[in-house]
């Protein structure tokens, strides 16, 4: 690509500390060729951008800190509310020492996501306006929906649930691949005041029945099967073993209804239960496309989403309604100088947080054209994803890092060989994006034309908290720059004390924001004792950052037991906990290890049972197990066989040692003088290639 970046010179006339808010005007005349540190926008790009210099994030910044009541009801006001909140706009104790921790937005407001997202868009004149296009795994399979005709199939889908029982504040699992029906059913549950919980399709009959049993839906939504790349994968075996194995543990579902996919398995080949299974397409089309919204408060839930910890359960985060709706919609302008003119595709599935904020909720608010895509990003071949962008004039691309990386190995070639030229902002989200992996998204992805948003935030926050805003200020490569409106971040160190200027530590947020989650499904005691409970009077992430001279933020990665794998984040305690399931693995430890592709891999260190030999067999069965518990995403990269763990006197093991091994860092192992038994690490050394 040409290398057109205008750089920063004199970067100390540039900076000038503003310390409340510990982000830096940087003056963007000051522009030189040889600063390194640096990627300015080009002055096109700047002059077209929402918001044009720092100067007037900093502007807008200060109000949402200063005076966060004013500044989200304005943004809330364009919304559509049957009645507005009460007084405050926003109720918070982020201190438990004081008591409960509470986060409430807009709290007596009475509103609906569905309406907001589609009733309102066409009242505005979008009815005829693409929402979704959908790009099938083979290539040539394709659709399309407009507002109008997507909230017809939206209500046809709620009048069925409506129908079948479901009410507001009832629970609706669905377990689906991208398909446009997976969005479809997440609004119409929005439509009825119906909580959803989307499962990633990826996971396991066994982590699917964990969550049904954890929040016993009325109905289970899927589909019969899916084709990612060339293969063909049965969902109803796996959705049947889940609701067998909820039955077992004391959760029926009433109805399972099943989406048919004849492009991946036909209606004859799947296997049915009369009585309790129904095909989406036997029933859906007969139910009126006229469906009056249920109108709810906006701290009424929207959504629970399960995610890892660094306990084994996984936690059932739950979002509610108007906060989210006004953060998510707010963050997406924002963050990606949105346009009605943009067509906008995010690579994430509608199973992750990224999917429901940046798929669904946050680009239908704008009432933006969508894509969505079921397959893989380098089926038929790694030029996939820029044979999309030139068929659908993308303007906007979200992606991870871990596929930014997989494609660069792959060569250029395969993205030069499409022109992109409609690209005009690129995202990256799920880890810290590598600056050579920025780099390359930049120049070759990006023909040095498209600033990158690299968003960092959680399934807990419900949107972007830190995050360039395109055109806004210089970029850094690998940096998520500064915090977003009404974010107010603090990076402490291990006593929570926060830390100024120039500095490394945990990234903790100081006052809630709207799109915060309220609490963990049925656990709230579990919310305030992971979140607020490690630093006092603060929401902690579990991440590390550094803030640079420039005060610039740069996510180090989690400092928890949690690791990042290809961007999904996996608890290294239910790693261990499907490994010892196994009758034959006594005890196991995971961490996380540099993957050059995924990010992180996933390294398990697993002691046998006394004398049960090792073996390659063995070694198969105990991945399988992880497979068949968690899901494939979630298989060890490697197996390491420990006869024993470094542990502590008291028997605690010291994973930074394992995690000294697993890197093949063993020089650096620091003090093992806390070891019960030193002789084990020689003993682990010498097995690492066994
Ligand atoms: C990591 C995904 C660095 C981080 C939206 C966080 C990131 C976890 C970034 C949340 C980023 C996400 N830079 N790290 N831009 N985005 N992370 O809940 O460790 O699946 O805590 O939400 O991903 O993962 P989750």
């Amino acid at each position: 690509g040409n290398r057109n970046n205008r750089k920063i010179r004199n970067r100390s006339n540039a900076a000038s500390h503003i310390s409340h808010i510990n982000a830096v005007k940087v003056d963007q005349s000051l522009v030189s060729e040889d600063d390194e540190d640096f990627v300015l926008p080009s002055k096109e790009f700047v002059a077209q951008a929402n918001i044009q210099s720092q100067q007037q994030y900093l502007e807008m910044y200060k109000r949402s800190i200063e005076d966060p009541s004013g500044f989200w009801s304005d943004i809330a006001s364009e919304f559509y509310w049957k009645q507005k909140w009460g007084d405050k706009v926003y109720d918070e104790n982020l201190d438990i020492r004081k008591g409960k921790i509470k986060i409430e937005w807009f709290k007596g407001g009475i509103t609906n996501m569905s309406y907001n997202c589609l009733d309102r868009n066409i009242e505005a004149g979008l009815g005829d306006k693409v929402a979704i296009y959908w790009e099938g795994n083979e290539p040539g399979l394709d659709g399309s929906l407009t507002y109008s005709q997507l909230r017809d199939k939206v209500c046809q889908v709620a009048n069925y649930l409506k129908d079948n029982g479901v009410k507001k504040g009832d629970t609706v699992i669905i377990y689906m691949p991208m398909l446009m029906e997976l969005p479809i059913t997440m609004l119409a549950c929005a439509r009825i005041g119906a909580i959803h919980s989307v499962v990633f399709a990826g996971f396991s009959a066994e982590a699917l029945a964990q969550r049904i049993v954890d929040c016993k839906p009325k109905v289970v939504i899927s589909c019969n099967a899916v084709k990612r790349g060339s293969k063909s994968i049965n969902l109803k075996n796996i959705v049947d073993a889940a609701i067998n194995d909820s039955a077992q543990n004391g959760v029926s579902v009433g109805v399972s209804l099943v989406y048919e996919n004849p492009v991946a398995l036909k209606r004859e080949d799947t296997k049915w239960k009369e009585g309790q299974d129904i095909w989406w397409q036997d029933v859906i089309p007969s139910y009126s496309t006229n469906c009056p919204v249920e109108w709810v408060d906006a701290e009424d839930p929207l959504f629970i989403l399960y995610t890892s910890g660094s306990t084994g359960k996984p936690k059932g985060v739950v979002h509610t309604t108007g906060g989210y709706m006004v953060y998510t919609a707010t963050t997406f302008k924002y963050a990606f100088d949105y346009k009605p003119s943009d067509i906008y595709w995010c690579t994430a599935d509608c199973g992750w947080i990224t999917g429901h904020s940046y798929i669904t909720y946050g680009p239908m608010l704008n009432g933006a054209s969508v894509l969505v895509y079921e397959g893989t990003p380098n089926y038929p071949d790694a030029g996939r994803c820029w044979d999309i962008v030139d068929k659908y004039k993308v303007t906007i691309f979200y992606t991870a890092p871990t596929l930014v990386r997989s494609l660069m190995r792959d060569g250029d070639e395969y993205v030069t060989r499409y022109s992109r030229k409609s690209l005009r902002v690129l995202g990256s989200v799920g880890e810290p994006i590598n600056p050579s992996a920025w780099r390359w998204f930049y120049d070759v992805v990006g023909d040095s034309k498209c600033p990158i948003s690299d968003t960092w935030w959680q399934t807990e926050s419900g949107g972007f908290m830190i995050t360039p805003l395109p055109g806004s200020w210089p970029q850094k490569p690998g940096s998520a720059t500064f915090p977003f409106f009404g974010v107010q971040t603090a990076i402490v160190d291990e006593k929570g004390v926060e830390l100024e200027g120039e500095c490394n530590g945990y990234l903790c947020v100081k006052s809630s924001w709207p799109g915060a989650f309220r609490t963990l499904y049925g656990d709230h005691e579990r919310y305030e004792t992971t979140y607020f409970k490690p630093f006092a009077n603060y929401y902690f992430s579990g991440d590390g950052c550094k803030r640079d001279k420039d005060g610039y933020h740069w996510l180090t990665g989690r400092v928890d037991d949690v690791i990042n794998v290809s961007g999904h984040r996996i608890g290294t305690a239910e790693v261990e906990s499907a490994l010892v399931s196994h009758p034959k693995c006594a005890e196991a430890a995971v961490v996380g290890v540099e993957h050059e592709v995924k990010g992180q891999g996933i390294y398990a260190f697993v002691t046998l049972v006394d004398g049960v030999p090792y073996s390659q067999e063995l070694r198969k069965e105990l991945i399988l197990t992880v497979r068949q518990q968690i899901g494939a995403f979630a298989a060890p990269d490697k197996i390491h066989w420990a006869p024993s763990l470094p542990k502590t006197r008291s028997g605690k093991i010291i994973r930074r040692v394992l995690r000294k091994i697993a890197s093949k860092q063993v020089d650096e192992l620091g003090d093992t003088s806390t070891l019960a038994d030193p002789t084990v690490i020689n003993q682990l050394i010498e097995l690492a290639d066994s």
